[in-house]
């Protein structure tokens, strides 16, 4: 039974798990960290001390109390400075942690990075490689804002509330700082809970934001089936109800946000009228100076400034938190396919492949191959034909251990792959896919993918092998050219001997030949099946053909239809046998005659 798939957004971790899957991330600098704390404190005690200087300066300066003697230099010298202090500690602060972050940021991308190229296949067929690639974005800016508002917002306001709420019932009772309080709490309660009832249109928003992009990009993608079908508009009305239904998400959002923000500042104007009716009170009856006065309402909007950004704070943390689960989500993803704890490595250059009795489906309901047996002794040849589904590619995807079989075995060099190291396994095989997608880079690159490291004489034997050596001289930037997205600036053809020449240069002990020519005219595949031959001489190869004039120097013929062994043999044997084999290739002779 294969295990299922979660869906793309329900295998996010929760908020603590996050956390906790994120400090080790930031333990490498413990330095840093511990300065940046201690700059956070001292720059919040310089800002607490800047209302208490404002009282004493009011005080000095109010006239007709006492007359003013001396202007209070000092009092406005040192005003000047806890305000320097302030700001100087707060960038200070961001200067050390920054790179704390930077360096979270890009562990974290690397190892969910590493991590995506370690699950199998199935998990990439699977999932939308754009939706990946958004998932790790948005997971490591997460990690970003996460950290900026935790420690540039959350910790320096709760230190700020603690300190003023002590300030203000130390010097003048009670009152105030209840009033504080109470109105810090039941501002908190309403951002956190209203900032939670709109998550839903925030949530949707970003949604339907992915789905729209989605739908450009793979629209982009199928850009020349576009063309054939004449399907632009088609297209543009599917792109379009994907970006209706965000504007309506949109428009929700910034409603709510509305709300969200008159409510705030009713209970900011409340409270703060709240106080100042009662330290009037208290200035009538002698008991508070103006200074008093001034520096109470210093404190409550010193204290709300960065309240005000709590809604929009405590969103982005949850989003940035939602956002990293996600990522961390496929850290624990795991691989179907792993390596045993007692897996071997495969070190012999000589080997043989054997298929015992192999059994496989890609999923539980379907079985693609039945019952598969065959055998390919060290550096012998064999050739696999048969109808398009039969089973052919899965064969080789089965040997290279994309998927494990279900029943039976593949072994090599007499051992069961599933006891052998991926790394090692995949090391001796080199495949000449079927469909050959190339990177994004020049000529030059692609081939020298079979082997980074390969000289540039390795690289350009390997061209001249796969017969790509007169094509790109051709070229006027020969290797250098670039090959476009996907190598969709090449030909079928083009790229498949970009194909077998990096096969060529990764030089493995097994080689699979999967229609690896089928792209080519007779010409260039006479001539290319030459230069395979010579390859194939040295080395364990099972060639899946499509046209039968290639495979008959193979040492045996696999005939698969439906999943199964139909005929086997050579191919002077088959022909004798007079089966379905020598009836597809006297229907292959006919079409060549008919060709000339
Ligand atoms: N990843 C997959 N998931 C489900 N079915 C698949 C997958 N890959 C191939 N198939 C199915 O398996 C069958 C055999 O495919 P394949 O081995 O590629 O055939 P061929 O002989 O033409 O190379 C086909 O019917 C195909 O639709
Ligand atoms: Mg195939």
């Amino acid at each position: 039974m294969r295990r299922s798939r979660l869906p793309e957004t329900a295998d996010a971790p929760s908020d603590w798990r996050v956390i906790r899957t994120l400090w080790p991330y930031l333990t490498e600098f413990p330095g840093r960290v511990t300065v940046a704390m201690l700059c956070l404190i001292l720059a919040k005690l310089a800002g607490v001390l800047l209302p208490m200087m404002m009282k004493h300066l009011v005080d000095d300066l109010t006239p007709g109390k006492h007359a003013i003697v001396v202007v209070p230099m000092a009092l406005l010298l040192a005003y000047g400075a806890l305000r320097f202090a302030n700001v100087m500690f707060g960038e200070l602060r961001d200067l050390v942690f920054g790179r704390v972050a930077e360096r979270a940021m890009r562990r974290a991308a690397l190892k969910v990075f590493e991590h995506l190229h370690r699950l199998d296949l199935e998990f990439h067929l699977t999932r939308r490689t754009g939706g990946l690639s958004r998932d790790i974005e948005r997971g490591v800016s997460g990690i970003n804002s996460l950290l900026r508002f935790m420690l540039f917002n959350i910790l320096p306001t709760l230190l700020e509330i603690a300190l003023v709420a002590a300030i203000l019932l130390f010097n003048y009772g009670a009152s105030f700082a209840v009033i504080t309080l109470v109105s810090v709490v039941l501002y908190i309660a309403f951002s956190v809970t209203i900032t939670e009832w709109r998550n839903k249109y925030v949530r949707a928003a970003n949604t339907l934001d992915s789905r729209a992009n989605t739908r450009a990009i793979d629209s982009l993608l199928n850009y020349e089936t576009v063309k054939y079908f004449g399907n632009e508009r088609h297209e543009a009305a599917q792109y379009d109800r994907a970006l209706a239904d965000w504007e309506v998400a949109l428009t929700q959002n910034r409603l709510s946000l509305s709300a969200l923000n008159g409510g705030q500042s009713l209970i900011v104007a409340g409270s703060l009228t709240w106080m100042m009716i009662l330290a009037s009170q208290r200035i009538a009856d002698g008991a508070m100076t103006l200074g008093d006065f001034v520096a109470i309402n210093a404190y409550m909007i010193q204290l709300f400034v960065p309240l005000n950004f709590l809604g929009f704070v405590y969103r982005e943390i949850r989003r940035s938190l939602t956002d990293m689960g996600r990522m961390f989500g496929l850290l624990e993803q795991h691989a179907a396919i792993t390596d045993a704890p007692d897996a071997r490595a495969l070190r012999s250059h000589s080997v043989g492949v054997a298929f015992d009795h192999v059994r496989f489906g890609y999923g539980a309901k379907r079985t693609i191959l039945h019952d598969v047996s065959f055998e390919i002794a060290p550096g012998r040849k064999l050739a696999v034909v048969g109808p398009s589904g039969a089973g052919k590619s899965t064969l080789a995807r089965l040997l290279f251990r994309f998927y494990d079989v279900q029943g039976g075995a593949v072994r090599v060099d007499g051992i069961d792959i599933r006891q052998l190291t991926q790394d090692s396994l995949r090391a001796h095989i080199g495949v000449v896919p079927q469909d050959t997608v190339l990177f994004n880079d020049s000529l030059f690159y692609n081939i020298q993918y079979g082997r980074p490291g390969a000289t540039r004489e390795e690289v350009e034997r390997a061209a001249r092998l796969a017969h790509l050596d007169g094509f790109i001289a051709q070229l006027p930037d020969g290797y250098e050219t670039q090959v476009g997205e996907r190598g969709l600036k090449l030909s079928g053809g083009e790229k498949q001997r970009v194909a077998i020449a990096r096969a060529l240069l990764k030089d493995p002990a097994i080689m699979i030949f999967d229609e690896a020519t089928s792209s080519l005219d007779s010409a260039s595949e006479q001539a290319i099946l030459a230069a395979l031959r010579e390859v194939a001489r040295s080395r364990t190869t099972l060639v899946i053909a499509h046209r039968l004039s290639t495979i008959t120097d193979a040492d045996e013929i696999v005939l698969l239809d439906g999943g199964r062994v139909a005929e086997r043999g050579t191919h002077a044997g088959l022909l004798a046998a007079g089966g379905a084999y020598a009836r597809l290739w006297a229907l292959q002779q006919k079409d060549r005659a008919g060709e000339k």
